[in-house]
C-alpha cells in the first residue's frame, strides 16, 4: 500500500499549474461513444478515475490511444458490447455515464448498479426519471441498470435534485432524440458547461448549459471532435487552501478565475489575500485566519467537493466557523481520523462546528474518500512533525502527481511506493 509522508511546517510559495477537470474529463470520455468518428481530447487530467473509464471503454471495443501524456485519441466507431460490468462500476461511480451516452447512440445499454460510497447513498433515480422521460424502459435486474428504446423522444425533464450526474446522463442521453429535450432545474457546474460545449462540437445542438434550462435539439448523427477540458476547479480550490494554510504565496496557474468564486470569496473573507490577474490567482495569507460559516450548495455556491479542504483550514482558523454540508448526508467521517492531528470539530448531522486550534499535530492517518484525503495532505503541510497518509489511492483518484506540484512549492512531502507500475499514462 501507498503512503504519502508529510512533514510540516513550510509555507508554500512559488506557481503551480492546475490540470484537466477530472468530471468534466469523465462525462467527455463518455460522451466521445456518441460519435461514429474519432475525437482526441487535450488536457486530459493523469488520475486513476480517468484510467478506470477508459478502460471501461475500451471494454466495449473502442479504440483508445494516448498521443502524449494529456492528449487521447478515442475512435469510437466500432463498439462491440453494450454492457458495463459491475468490474468498472465498483471502481467509478461515473462509468454510469455510459448508461446515458450508449443508449443515446444505440437505444440500449446495460451497466452495473453504482452502490452507494462513503460521503452518501446516492441514488440513480433523476438520471432513471430522464430516460423514461425520453422513451426509454429502464429495468433493475441482478444489480444491472438495463435501459432500451424504440427510439428516444425529446421531452421536458424536470430534476427534483440539482444532480450533475443525472444533468450529464440525460444530456447524453437527448442529444439525438427526436425533437426537444428540455431540462428544467439542471446543475449548472463549469463540467456541466464543458460537456455541453464538447457535444455541441460534435454536432449536437444544445443551448443554455450553465443556467436554470436546457434546451436539446435532436440531431440525427455525432461526429468525432477535437476538444480541450478546462481546467479542474476542485484541484485548484485545493491549491489555493494549501498556500492559506501553510500561510504561504502561491500563483495558481492555468484555472478560471470565474469557476473559484465561490472559494475565493471565503478565503478572502478568513482574511487570505486573493488576486486575480488572467487566468491565474495569486493567493497570499499570514496567519491568523478569521473562522466564517460555510455552506455546501450546487454551483455556483461552494462546492461540496471543497468542504473537507475548507474544514481543514477553518480548524486552525480563529474564532468560531460552522460548516454545513447540504449535498451528501455522510461527509463528516474524516473527521474522526482528523481528531488523531488535535483537531477540535464537533460533527452534528449535517453541521461541523470548529472554533479553531493553534497547532496541528502529524500522526499516521487513513483517507476515507478522495477528498478526505486532500484534506489530510492539507492537514499535514501545515502539522507539527510527520504524518502519514495510508490510502492514498483515493487521493490518486482526482489529483494529479500532487506529491510532485506539492514539493515544486517547497513542501516536504514523498511518497512511500513498493514499485507500484505507474505506466499507465504511456506515450504511445
Ligand atoms: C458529482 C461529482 C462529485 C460532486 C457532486 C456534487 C462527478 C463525476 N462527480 O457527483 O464529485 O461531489 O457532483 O457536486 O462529476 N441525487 C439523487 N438522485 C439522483 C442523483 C443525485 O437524489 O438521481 C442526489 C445525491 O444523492 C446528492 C445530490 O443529489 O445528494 C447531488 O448529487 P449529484 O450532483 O448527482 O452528484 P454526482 O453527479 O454523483
Amino acid at each position: 500500500m501507498e503512503q504519502l509522508i508529510i512533514n510540516g511546517g513550510a509555507a508554500l510559495h512559488g506557481r503551480v499549474d492546475i490540470s484537466g477537470a477530472k468530471n468534466a474529463a469523465l462525462g467527455i470520455i463518455a460522451a466521445a461513444l456518441l460519435a461514429d468518428g474519432v475525437s482526441t481530447i487535450e488536457n486530459v487530467p493523469c488520475v486513476n478515475d480517468v484510467r478506470v473509464l477508459i478502460e471501461a471503454i475500451m471494454d466495449l471495443g473502442v479504440k483508445v490511444e494516448y498521443l502524449d501524456e494529456h492528449t487521447v485519441k478515442i475512435d469510437s466507431r466500432k463498439v462491440d458490447k453494450l454492457v458495463v460490468d459491475y468490474e468498472h462500476i465498483k471502481k467509478i461511480r461515473a462509468s454510469y455515464y455510459l448508461l446515458g451516452a450508449l443508449l443515446g447512440r444505440f437505444n440500449r445499454s446495460e451497466v452495473a448498479m453504482p452502490g452507494g460510497c462513503n460521503i452518501g447513498q446516492r441514488p440513480i433515480d433523476q438520471h432513471i426519471k430522464g430516460f423514461e422521460a425520453l422513451g426509454a424502459t429502464v429495468e433493475l435486474e441482478h444489480g444491472m441498470v438495463k435501459a432500451t428504446a424504440d427510439k428516444l423522444v425529446g421531452t421536458n425533464i424536470y430534476l427534483d435534485v440539482v444532480s450533475v450526474g443525472a444533468t450529464i446522463n440525460i444530456m447524453l442521453s437527448a442529444v439525438m432524440a427526436e425533437g426537444l429535450t428540455v431540462i428544467e432545474n439542471p446543475a449548472k457546474e463549469p463540467h456541466i458547461v464543458d460537456v455541453a460545449n464538447y457535444l455541441n462540437s460534435m454536432g449536437a445542438d444544445i443551448k443554455g448549459a450553465g443556467t436554470d434550462l436546457i434546451k436539446i435539439h435532436g440531431v440525427e448523427k455525432m461526429h468525432g471532435s477535437e476538444y480541450m477540458i478546462i481546467p479542474d476547479q476542485i484541484e485548484a480550490g485545493t491549491y489555493m487552501v494549501a498556500a492559506a494554510i501553510t500561510g504561504g504565496d502561491v500563483v495558481v496557474g492555468n484555472l478560471i478565475p470565474k469557476h473559484m468564486e465561490a472559494i475565493s470569496a471565503k478565503l478572502h473573507e478568513m482574511g487570505v489575500e486573493v488576486t486575480e490577474e488572467q487566468d491565474t490567482l495569486r493567493v497570499t495569507a499570514k496567519h491568523p485566519l478569521k473562522g466564517v460559516n460555510v455552506k455546501t450548495l450546487p454551483y455556483p455556491g461552494f462546492p461540496t467537493d471543497m468542504q473537507p479542504q475548507m474544514t481543514v483550514l477553518l480548524s486552525i482558523a480563529e474564532g468560531p466557523s460552522v460548516i454545513t454540508e447540504s449535498i451528501f448526508e455522510n461527509r463528516f467521517s474524516y473527521v474522526d481520523e482528523l481528531n488523531r492531528m488535535g483537531v477540535k470539530i464537533k460533527v452534528d448531522g449535517n453541521t461541523a462546528r470548529t472554533d479553531g486550534v493553534e497547532m496541528l499535530q502529524g500522526a499516521e492517518i487513513t483517507a476515507t474518500d478522495l477528498r478526505a484525503g486532500a484534506a489530510m495532505v492539507l492537514a499535514g503541510l501545515v502539522a507539527h512533525g510527520e504524518t502519514v497518509i495510508n490510502h492514498v489511492d483515493f487521493i490518486d483518484r482526482g489529483y494529479e502527481f500532487i506529491e510532485h506540484k506539492l514539493r515544486s512549492l517547497g513542501a516536504d512531502i514523498v511518497r512511500k511506493t513498493d514499485d507500484v507500475d505507474r505506466g499507465m499514462f504511456k506515450v504511445v
